[in-house]
């Protein structure tokens, strides 16, 4: 039923009116399945679909879906050089899937999006959901010869990309460490990064980005979205501008490592300054002043018994309550 919910809301992204009959005869199909496929969208995917005897049914608004060539009409050179786009209407995971076909030999640069996840995954175990078309959620394979141990800052990294990205749309967004994006305080995209390989040889990085573009539906904390903030970009461009400062600060990362960027990361952190509480999948939270970064993006906090290095891991990181 998913397939054919998808080829309806194709039908319906124009937000016109569209009777039951033409979708049938457009999509091969009988009226009851057209019918079922919207409830499919309304009951599955939490969309709105008004249905007005005689005349059919019609979304509230147009729907922009992703679409390959929007994207890669929004890429510049570099991008377009670097990055083969896939999409994919529903999958369990864009990370999940990438790294799958890593393993597989997928190519570096292969960019895979997804218009709905049913198993999105976020850090430290946690899910990450969103409403069909509320938001962007796509990864990307990176493969890497400077070995595991020395991709620590990559996630910070990547968290400067999105806020480069962002900040050309005018969105006033800031970082928290290790790799969340706030708006307002709140949190607008989440970062996860898993990778594979040896501690010196090639390493292959899966890359994975979930941003809230318009409210997500229920989700278990408060999030802020783009929509909310007065930012109207479409997701095909949003996600032509991050793929331009990811290939950009990839490129340089790979080069330079994350020392680089830590002057940046600095002016573009949140909390620095401020006390926090570091909290660990076990033991006691540690309390401090985040002082800054070091130059493998490890998080340094003053406390009473000293300072304190947190590297990149089963932390989390909030302001001191
Ligand atoms: C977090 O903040 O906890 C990280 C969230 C990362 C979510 C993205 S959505 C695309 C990709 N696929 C997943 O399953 N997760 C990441």
């Amino acid at each position: 039923m998913k397939d054919l919910a998808f080829s309806v809301l194709r039908t319906l992204a124009d937000g016109r009116f569209h009777s039951g009959e033409a979708m049938a005869q457009q999509l091969g199909c009988s009226r009851t399945l057209v019918w079922q496929a919207v409830h499919h969208l309304e009951n599955e995917f939490g969309l709105t679909v008004f249905s007005v005897r005689g005349q059919g049914y019609r979304l509230p608004a147009p729907f922009a879906l992703l679409d390959v060539t929007s994207v890669r009409a929004g890429l510049d050179e570099r991008a377009a050089n670097v990055f083969t786009l896939a999409l994919a209407d529903e999958i369990d995971s864009s990370n999940t899937q990438l790294t799958t076909r890593a393993a597989q030999g997928a190519p570096h640069g292969l960019v895979l999006a997804a218009e709905r996840q049913t198993a999105g995954r976020g850090r430290l175990g946690r899910r990450w959901q969103m409403r069909l078309g509320a938001g962007l959620t796509f990864s990307l394979l990176w493969r890497f010869d400077r070995g595991l141990s020395g991709l620590a800052g990559l996630s910070l990294v990547v968290g400067i990309a999105i806020v480069r990205a962002l900040r050309e749309f005018g969105v006033p967004v800031a970082l928290k460490w290790p790799n969340d994006v706030l708006l307002d305080g709140r949190k607008l995209a989440g970062i996860l990064i898993e990778l594979s390989g040896d501690a010196l040889g090639p390493a292959a990085v899966v890359i994975g980005i979930g941003l809230n573009v318009a409210s997500p539906g229920e989700v278990d904390q408060p999030v802020a979205n783009l929509a909310d903030a007065g930012c109207k970009v479409g997701r095909n461009a949003l996600l032509a501008a991050l793929l331009n400062q990811l290939a950009e600060v990839l490129a340089q990362f790979d080069r330079d490592g994350f020392a680089a960027f830590r002057d940046e990361w600095h002016q573009l952190a949140a909390f620095i300054g401020q006390p926090v509480r570091l909290s660990f999948s076990h033991g006691e939270p540690a309390d401090g002043v985040a002082v800054g970064v070091d130059d493998s993006g490890a998080l340094l906090v003053d406390g009473t018994a000293g300072r304190r290095v947190f590297h990149v891991g089963e932390v989390s990181l909030r302001a001191a309550p």
